[in-house]
């Protein structure tokens, strides 16, 4: 069965590593990831987007999931990825999700604090985990410059408050990363991650971390962050190798011959991310 993400962060914190986090839209990255995290004997996170649900829908994404759990040797999770409303994280919670996020990020503090209250106490109740998030996590059109940044990073004395207000299970902070390709190479606050580390005693959550280097994720680690989330490199992976089939022979017409080299190319890069988070051999 599905496994609450609290539980697997729990061992995580203990053997100071992180857990992957991974997006999944379809019955190929399903199956990459398990893939993955079986020939890693990993614990592993399945995660839905917003994008994910309104392609897939919430119950195929759970069938797929769940049966892999129930397939699988190693622990699987699966988490709504930023959920926008208390009314989407019941659904999931309704339909078997072992863990929900809800956004509240764009939200002012006291707002954000009471809405993730409202989520949490519906998931105390069934076993679910529930993460949070404050400060702005950039997407890739966002440009936060330097003096700016202030106003977009998590503030650590309020996540302090936020964790003290809510008893959330993690929070998701923003520290420089940002959702998808990065124009540059990020640099990440790592002074910031360690006072917020200090100041709350839960899991933190990395998002946006596919483009940053392997080094500043696995400092990032060093620092208390026990989740890393990952879409845009499985993303990458997947279509180039679609790319690639079809490149190759343009009157190729079945769709296994495209799907199946893809999802051989996102197992190979989900197993190099979870050898850089630490959880190989944790399962
Ligand atoms: O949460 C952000 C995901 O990486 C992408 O979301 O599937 O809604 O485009 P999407
Ligand atoms: P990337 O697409 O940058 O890996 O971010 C994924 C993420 O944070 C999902 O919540
Ligand atoms: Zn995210
Ligand atoms: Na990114």
């Amino acid at each position: 069965p599905l496994v609450p993400v609290t539980e697997l962060l729990k061992k995580a914190e203990e053997g100071k590593y992180a857990v992957g986090a991974f997006n999944v839209n379809n019955m190929e990255i399903v199956q990459a990831i398990l893939a993955a995290a079986e020939a890693e004997k990993a614990p592993v996170i399945m995660q839905a987007s917003q994008g994910a649900i309104k392609y897939a829908g919430i119950e195929y994404i759970f069938t797929l999931a769940n049966l892999a759990a129930s397939q699988a040797t190693v622990p699987v999770a699966l988490h709504l990825d930023h959920g926008t409303s208390f009314e989407q994280c019941m659904k999931c919670i309704r339909v078997g999700f072992s863990s929900v996020m809800i956004d509240g990020s764009k939200l002012p503090l006291e707002e954000n604090i009471a809405l993730t209250n409202r989520v949490l106490d519906v998931a105390r109740a069934t076993g679910v985990s529930v993460e949070a998030e404050l400060g702005k996590i950039g997407g890739t059109e966002d440009d936060i410059h330097v003096d700016e940044k202030d106003a977009f990073f998590t503030d650590p004395e309020e996540a302090r408050y936020f964790v003290e207000k809510t008893g959330v299970d993690s929070l998701a902070i923003a520290i420089g990363t940002a959702h998808g390709q990065y124009k540059g190479v990020p640099k990440l606050d790592f002074a910031r991650l360690e006072k917020i580390a200090g100041l709350v005693n839960i899991p933190i959550v990395l998002h946006g971390s596919s483009g940053v280097p392997d080094e500043a994720v696995q400092q990032a680690i060093s620092l208390g962050v026990r989740k890393v989330n990952i879409d845009t490199n499985i993303r990458e992976a997947f279509v180039y190798a679609c790319r690639q089939v079809i490149e190759k022979d343009a009157k190729e017409i079945d769709p296994r011959k495209v799907l199946g080299p893809a999802r051989e190319a996102a197992t190979q890069v989900i197993r190099e991310k979870i050898r850089v988070f630490g959880s190989s051999g944790k399962a």
